[in-house]
This record gives structure tokens, sequence and C-alpha cells, in this order.
């Protein structure tokens, strides 16, 4: 039966109802939550511009001027590291004219914008404009670059356009217990990319939270290391994020501790945690390696991805080649990522279809759950306050 148009407070209300409900009795998200210009222009305010974002690994930009450029809610961004080794973030975006002024990821001590040159030092100060002496509306020294929040969490590079965020560490507390003991800060990156997916991004998210598809999507890949049935959850919900664990067979070709490794003992030696920092960073964090995604939406369809891959350190010292070793990592990850696009797209393509209703979930898709608490937490409450002054404007009018 087709599904009848519903208004974004409908889709919210049932976003609401199975978010507050037991998870047993839960459902997969209304198929519009994935679709709505409405609800992602509300994300874009209430999750994107308000909470926190990771742009990679701090010693991804390990070098006075190192950069890495990231956009949070349409707004560019640039993170560099300045001349006291801090890791600072401005907006990317020229106070000229505003031309973008960094692309891509490289080196600069100054920042120099492409269009007319004006000049700006690592902290964000102008310092240089041609051609401006006969201005009187240019004072040089009281132009900079207005700074976005950074905090550096376990060697990630978190950002946010909000002042009044919460704290990472504060948020993560509860998860910093659990991951500590791999040292993840000392993992060293060999890659860093960035991809296009056409899907909305909660899509993605979701697809990382559950291994319900490991052993069907990924057959070919890491679905034979891995018993589904012995995923554990932690038994608390908390606010900002969630985890699992898994644990791989030693006879993983990746995921086991390398034999120099001293930090993990017992089980730890082949337990990988797959934490998802709400709203859109998640990683695999094993006792050889990491990888992340990073998602920005882009349209209610596309998504941004950022997707980098870190070594441990022992690992990476050991390796007599460390390109080819890297090249088959990363190949491998790029076939388990492919099998991942092929799903993601086509749920889109799904949710997009009039026939479509949500199904009942898994007991391996409970983290889908805490994301619809997460989310109908931060939408249902801005929806209701903008209906409300909308109508209050709408009376005093
Ligand atoms: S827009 Fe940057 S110098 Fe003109
Ligand atoms: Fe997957």
């Amino acid at each position: 039966m087709m599904r009848p148009p519903r208004s974004t407070d409908e889709i919210l209300t049932a976003l609401a109802r199975r978010a507050d409900g037991p998870f047993e009795d839960a459902t997969a998200m209304p198929p519009e939550i994935y679709t709505s210009e409405d609800i992602l222009e509300l994300e874009k305010r209430e999750i994107f511009a308000s909470e926190w974002v990771c742009a990679g690994r701090a010693n991804e930009i390990p070098e006075t001027g190192d950069y890495i450029t990231y956009t949070i809610a349409d707004q560019p961004v640039f993170v560099t590291r300045d001349g006291k080794g801090n890791v600072r973030a401005y907006a990317n975006v020229c106070r000229h004219r505003m031309m973008q002024l960094l692309e891509g990821s490289g080196n600069r001590k100054r920042i120099v914008c492409p269009y007319h040159a004006w000049t700006y030092d690592l902290g964000g100060k102008l310092i240089g404009a041609p051609h401006m002496e006969r201005s009187n509306a240019f004072e040089k020294k009281n132009i900079c670059l207005p700074e976005v929040n950074v905090e550096i969490w376990e060697g990630w590079i978190y950002l946010s356009l909000n002042a009044d965020a919460v704290p990472v560490v504060e948020t993560l507390k509860p998860l910093a217990k659990i991951v500590e003991r791999y040292s993840m800060s000392d993992y060293i990156p060999v890659v860093t990319e960035d991809h296009v997916w056409q899907t909305n991004w909660k899509l993605l998210t979701e697809n990382f939270m559950e291994g319900y598809h490991l052993p069907v999507a990924h057959k070919e890949t890491v679905g034979a290391w891995i018993a589904v049935e012995e995923t554990e959850f932690p038994k608390k919900v908390a606010k900002g994020f969630t985890y699992q664990s898994f644990v791989k067979e030693s006879t993983a070709t990746y995921g086991v501790a390398h034999k120099q490794n001293k930090r993990l003992k017992g089980k730890w030696r082949n337990t990988s945690l797959l934490p998802s920092v709400f709203p859109s960073h998640m990683y695999v964090l094993a006792p050889d390696h990491l990888w992340y995604l990073s998602l920005r939406p882009d349209g209610v369809g596309k998504t941004q991805i950022r997707f980098g891959v870190a070594l441990a350190p022992e690992v990476h010292k050991n390796l007599k080649d460390v390109d080819s070793f890297v090249e088959n990592l990363v190949g491998f990850f790029r076939q388990v990522n492919e099998e991942d696009r092929q799903v993601v797209e086509g749920i889109y393509r799904g949710a997009r279809a009039p026939f479509t209703q949500p199904g009942a979930l898994s007991w391996l898709e409970r983290e889908l759950h805490d994301f619809m608490k997460y989310l109908a937490a931060r939408l249902t409450v801005a929806s209701a306050t903008s209906s409300a002054e909308h109508e209050t404007r709408q009376a005093a009018e």
C-alpha cells in the first residue's frame, strides 16, 4: 500500500514513538527521515552546527603549517598546527570577498587567498593585503578569520561551531575507560581519503552500527572472521555515543595484536571496538590498526565521507615494506567499503519508494535504537520550538 505524504511534525512524531518505546518493539526509522529536505535542514542546524564533528587525526598534521580542510553545516573550515604546536581551526573563507582559502590538505606557513592575495598568519590574523591603502573601510589590524572550537580527544580532532557545546571529554568519559588500553593516539596514520556516496548520511551511520549484515553483505571479506552471535553491547545506553565489540578469530589476517604489543592483555589482544560518536564519527579500533569514517551530508541523498587508516606503532615499525602492507590493507578496506556502498545506496533508493514500510529490528541492531533516541531528542524538541515560534509570529502579525 502506498504511504500517504506526511508533514515534518508527523514524521518526527513517528520517530519519537519508536525511540521512546522498548527496543524489542522498535522498527526501523520512518523512511522520510532519510529523504525529507526539511529534516536535513533541521539536522544541519540542530545537529551538525551544534555538536562536535571529527575532521581527522591530530597526527595527520604534525608540523607547523600542516593543514586539512573540512565542512560543517555549509561552513568550510581549515584545521592547522600553529607555531606553538597547537591544533587550531578557522573559517576557511576570506574576509575580503568570501573566497574559499584552502582546499584539500597540505602545508602553508601563511594562508594566501587565491583571489586577490589577502594573507593570514597561522593565528588567523590578516597580515597583508595589496592595494588597500585608499580604502577607508579597511582596518588591517581588526581583521581575523573566525576561530572554530577544537578539542583533541585520544588523538581525534573534534570541531564545533557552537561555543557552548558540551566538551567531548565529558560526553565521552565512559568511552575513555574502554578505549584507553589501546593508546590509539600513538597509531600512525597511513591513508586519508575523501569519497562521495549517493545515500543519506544516517544510512551509513546505521550500517556501521549493526553487525547483522556482516555475514551476508561482507561474506567475501570480514564476514568470515566474525561470529556475530558473540557481539556485545554496553548494558547502559549513553547519550552521545554507542559502541560494540567483536572478538576476531586468532587466524584473522587483520585485527590481532602484534607480538610486541605489550599494552593489551588476554581477550583484548583480538578484540576490536566499534565506537560511533554521534552524529557522524565512527571507527574500528583494533589491536593492530584503526580505520575511521567521518560523514557530512551534502543533500539528502549525498554524503561526503572522510576515510582514514592508521597502524599501531609496533606494526608500523616492524614492517619491511610499509607501502605494500598498506596497499594490501587499504585494498581490503576498499573492498569492504564497496560492499557497504552497494547496500547503503540500495537502501536510499528503497527509502524513496512509495510502497516502503519499515520492518522490525533484530537484537543485533540495538545501536540503531540508541541512534533513534539521539536523533529524536535533538530534532523533535527543535521542531516543536520552531513551530511554536512560527505560530507566535503569525499571531503577532
Ligand atoms: S576574496 Fe580573498 S583576497 Fe579577495
Ligand atoms: Fe558493512
